[in-house]
């Protein structure tokens, strides 16, 4: 464990002018905490055996205008975990999110998920194989009520092929009987039974955060992307959202997370990885990360 007074970046990043030194700070603070969650896991479980990563994308590469928001980056997700991407404003990390679901197509770069390269695939089929993602900027129809938000983020629903509307009538009745029942249960270990029927446009920004979350579920899926899910939302919600994503995850579903809020971080993830100016910068455990001096100079460099 490493002593905070002896870390040379202290001192040098009180003048620092923006919120980078309170991301710096809480990284720092995290020291005598470590990750609960894999302290947990390590009294709790026996220890896995090495399987393939769920997801490992490399050489990913996106320009804008000639400026290269992801450089030759790589990520991989282990099978089961909770993986951290964390990086300064601007760093790369939503476009990264961006390349791996295919909402924008790479430069040059190959993604395996599932043992399968998925990154010719539109976004609805890597959704269809499992990967599933939300955006920092929680979308929600608004117009519709929460239920419906729910129902609509469904994938492979009979009733969506004109056909089968007229021969599977029933088929489509039980089905919906079925995803209306699953939407419930979801909307319930997510605190939004009560709210159902109201309008998505009526949730306040930390329930769109958890409806975003419940959309995703829908999906049935094998990993989430969660786009800063604390952003916005108050404290005792943050600490809602970490004891459902840690649930999710004993039950099995995988989580890759991009979050300022280092608190959320450092007790959420197996292994973080760090992007800086769209490159990795490094990758390790939190404790590792929380201490590496390039990436306390990267938050500071700001
Ligand atoms: N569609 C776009 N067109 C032009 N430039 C873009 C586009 N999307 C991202 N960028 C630029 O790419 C860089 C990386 O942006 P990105 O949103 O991926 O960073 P980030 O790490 O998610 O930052 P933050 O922590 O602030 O959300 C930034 O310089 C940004 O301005
Ligand atoms: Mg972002």
């Amino acid at each position: 464990m490493a002593n905070n007074s002896h870390n040379p970046l202290n001192s040098a990043s009180d003048e620092s002018p923006n919120g980078n030194r309170q991301r710096l700070l809480e990284i720092q603070a995290q020291t005598a905490n470590g990750s609960a969650n894999t302290k947990a896991r390590a009294e709790t479980e026996p220890p896995r055996p090495a399987l393939p990563p769920l997801l490992a994308a490399s050489g990913l590469c996106k320009s804008f205008g000639g400026i290269a928001a992801v450089d030759n980056a790589e990520i991989q997700v282990a099978q089961g975990s909770i993986t951290g991407l964390i990086g300064p404003n601007g760093a790369g990390k939503t476009t990264l999110f961006n390349l791996l679901s295919n909402f924008i197509s790479p430069d040059r770069g190959r993604i395996i998920f599932d043992g399968e390269p998925i990154q010719s695939l539109p976004p609805h089929q890597i959704a269809q194989r499992g990967m599933v993602r939300t955006f920092q900027v929680a979308r929600v129809l608004s117009r519709l009520s929460v239920m419906e938000n729910m129902l609509l983020a469904a994938q492979k629903q009979t009733g969506e092929n004109f056909w089968s509307v007229w021969w599977q009538a029933q088929q489509i009745q039980r089905e919906e009987r079925q995803l209306r029942e699953q939407a419930t249960a979801i909307l319930e270990s997510i605190g939004l039974a009560h709210m159902a029927s109201a309008y998505a446009g009526a949730l306040s920004g930390g329930q769109r955060k958890l409806l975003e979350m419940g959309r995703a579920l829908m999906a049935q899926p094998k990993l989430i992307l969660l786009d800063e899910p604390a952003a916005g939302v108050n404290p005792t919600l943050i600490k809602e959202i970490c004891d459902r994503i840690i649930t999710w995850n004993r039950e099995g579903l995988s989580f890759l997370i991009i979050e300022h809020n280092m608190d959320v971080i450092m007790s959420l993830c197996d292994r973080v990885w760090v992007l800086a100016e769209g490159r990795n910068l490094a990758v390790g455990t939190p404790e590792e990360i929380q201490n590496n001096p390039q990436v306390l100079e990267a938050y500071l460099g700001q």
